[in-house]
């Protein structure tokens, strides 16, 4: 199969929602359908725990478990489909973020019963930063969840994104009967499945075709034209491009568990996902067509065997054909390398892998040379937007409880933020260490980490601060005098950038209206930032 035949059969994707919507359940239907596994159970949720939050290893162990099914392919279809795994645990959730920026499309589960939640509202104001198509497959028609239409209502307003129903159910709980697909004009009766993928599709190419009382009754058949007539009188038709533009998302309805509506949202995915699509850098826009070769690390994961520091690096290709054994620039540093043993991962497989092409994703063995965002090329120099930081939610300062190892503490905390665990800020004069996280956990990990894999002892202490704000002014003077007057709460990120520590809001919004001349930024990277 020659480049171009190989990069248009790629559909590189994430499922993302709130903990317990039926994330796992979904992505392991998936594999089914696609015969890359063959019995339920064969994933493992990647999901911590809340009991085992002050068992280490107990963490690290799973986030283990996580590496091997961060990458899910399987072929349907003469397509290639790449599943990237996203940690469902809020205090990965920066994890999640960098995942996102190595996908093409999105699918989101939403649970019937509780609708919108806290994590969903957060990973689609990413998705909508940057414009990634979603597919919303509502989930758990089985139990007695929300109205379809009040679902909908409450998906546009929380999501802020335009939705459009591609299938429409029958009832729901213990009444549901199936769904009827609005895309295809056929009914999908339901038929609780949980090892089988379920092939009972009735097809009526007229929903007033009479037999459709037969098939579901009269009062239902009644209940889904009226709701088919509303639906097509309130929603616009399904245009791909608005969704491809990420303004719209359609939406399917099933149940995971029983493998119910899977198969519809996997075909109309096959049909109208995009295949991968270029980035933007720096320097200029990278088409997925080009022939060179550039790839960009999004996640990191430590070993967890003390006795191998090594670490992978996940890298996303964005064009040109990867190849096992050959030079690519290392933008960052300035350096060739050459991967002997880069790996792809199969369900829970690792497989060494000869190439690689656009939308792929790669495991590429590191000693610590990469940091998240790096930018691999055939030679030219540039770096991949839309890696942003955001800020983080808790701040502590990093105590050295050890002065005779203060080189380990460096090294330790520096490759651990390089990683993406946490986030470091540095004070100057005095060299003064702030690390910020989105949650608790990572302050256990990192202490943990660094005492076990580096020898070196920390304790973290609790400041007041709330929000990390990237400065920015076309106003030198103003800048600088901002810096000085406020140097208290100045400090710099990792790639030197200017960050203003707020202690809280009320504080940050009197900061923002007395300082017109100065750009308060809440990711590291302004040009991506939603209004
Ligand atoms: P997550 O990855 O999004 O966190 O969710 P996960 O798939 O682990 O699903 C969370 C729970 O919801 C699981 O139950 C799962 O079986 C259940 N579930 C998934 N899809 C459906 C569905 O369509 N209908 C119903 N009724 N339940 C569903 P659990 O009790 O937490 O785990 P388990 O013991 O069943 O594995």
């Amino acid at each position: 199969m020659g480049f171009t035949e190989e990069l248009y059969r790629r559909k590189t994707f994430g499922i993302i929602s709130h903990p317990d919507a039926g994330k796992t359940t979904l992505t392991e239907k998936l594999l089914l359908f696609g015969g890359a596994i063959q019995t339920a159970g064969a994933v493992k949720s990647n999901k911590i725990k809340k009991s085992t939050t002050s068992d280490f290893m107990e963490i690290e162990k799973q986030r283990g478990i996580s590496v091997a099914t961060s990458v899910m392919s399987f072929e349907y279809r003469d397509k290639l489909i790449n599943i990237l795994d996203t940690p469902g645990h809020k205090d990965f959730a920066e994890d999640t973020y960098r995942t996102l920026t190595a996908v093409d499309s999105v699918i989101m589960v939403v649970d019937s019963v509780k609708g919108v939640e806290e994590q969903t509202r957060k990973l689609m104001e990413v998705c909508s930063m940057r414009k990634t198509p979603v597919i919303v497959f509502i989930n758990k028609l089985d139990r007695e969840g929300q109205d379809p239409f009040e679902l909908l209502e409450e998906i546009e307003k929380e999501l802020k994104i335009k939705t459009r129903p591609l299938s429409w159910p029958i009832n729901r709980g213990s009444a549901f009967k199936g769904v009827y697909n609005l895309h295809r004009k056929n009914i999908n009766l339901f038929k609780p499945s949980t090892q089988k993928v379920s092939d009972e599709i009735i097809t009526l190419n007229d929903i007033n075709d009479s037999e459709l009382e037969k098939i579901v009754g009269e009062r239902d058949a009644a209940k889904l034209r009226e709701d088919v007539e509303l639906i097509e009188g309130v929603f616009d038709p399904f245009s791909i491009e608005d969704y491809l533009a990420g303004d719209v998302a359609p939406v399917f309805f099933g149940s995971a568990v029983n493998n119910f509506g899977v198969q519809e949202l996997l075909d109309t995915f096959l049909e109208i996902a995009p295949t991968p699509r270029g980035r933007e850098t720096d320097k200029r826009f990278i088409e997925p067509t080009e022939q060179k070769m550039v790839g960009f690390i999004f996640k990191i994961h430590a070993n967890i065997d003390p006795k191998h520091r090594d670490r992978i690096a996940f890298m996303r290709i964005v064009s040109g054909k990867f190849e096992k054994g050959k030079y690519f620039h290392h933008c960052r540093i300035n350096k060739d390398f050459r991967f002997a043993t880069p790996v792809t991962f199969l369900a829970s497989d690792k497989n060494i892998i000869d190439e690689a092409y656009p939308g792929d994703v790669v495991g590429l063995y590191d000693t610590g040379n990469f940091k998240i965002g790096d930018v691999m090329t055939e030679g030219e120099d540039f770096q991949i937007r839309g890696i942003p930081s955001f800020s983080p939610e808790i701040f502590k300062e990093l105590i050295n409880t050890d002065p005779m190892k203060s080189k380990q503490l460096e090294k330790g905390i520096t490759q651990l933020t390089d990683e993406g665990v946490a986030q470091l800020f540095t004070q100057q004069p005095g060299n003064r260490k702030y690390v910020g996280t989105v949650g608790e956990l990572q302050f256990e990990v990192i202490q943990y980490r660094l005492q076990y894999e580096y020898g070196a002892s920390c304790r973290f202490q609790p400041i007041n601060l709330t929000k990390a704000c990237w400065l920015r002014s076309s106003n030198k003077q103003k800048l600088e005098d901002f810096i000085r007057f406020k140097h208290t709460n100045i400090v710099h990120d990792k790639d030197d950038n200017i960050v203003y520590l707020a202690p809280n809001d009320w504080f940050l919004n009197m900061e923002i209206s007395n300082n017109p001349d100065i750009e308060f930024h809440f990711n590291s990277e302004f040009k991506t930032e939603r209004a």
